[in-house]
């Protein structure tokens, strides 16, 4: 399935990934994220910010990845942890931005 990136610097891409995989692993194995926990929720280096019509198709953050999210710097609405989106076709063109702020 596609996914559509709007990244640091203000470019767009497409990337190709497989479903049943975590969008943080996509955009790792693309040399875009670092992911240093490996999917733990605890480092906050897989953040992103989904695009508003896609919000309400991801399955809201659980009370974990709610707290992670608010203990980094600057956070706002649509951050979410790409670690914790799981790719499934329902998903195809799923469109987010990858955000230059500081953890
Ligand atoms: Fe560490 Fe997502 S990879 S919080």
């Amino acid at each position: 399935l596609r996914v559509q990136l709007q990244l640091a610097d203000g470019s767009e891409r497409i990337v190709q990934v497989a479903a049943g995989t975590s969008l943080m692993s996509a955009l790792r194995a693309e040399g875009l994220m670092q992911g240093i926990c490996g999917g733990q929720k605890s480092c906050g280096s897989c953040r992103i910010e989904t695009d508003a019509a896609w919000s309400a198709h991801l399955p809201p953050p659980d009370r974990i990845e709610t707290r992670l999210l608010a203990a980094l710097s600057d956070p706002r609405p649509a951050d979410r942890l790409a670690c914790q989106i799981h790719l499934t076709p329902a998903l195809d063109g799923l469109r987010i931005a990858i955000p230059d702020r500081p953890l």
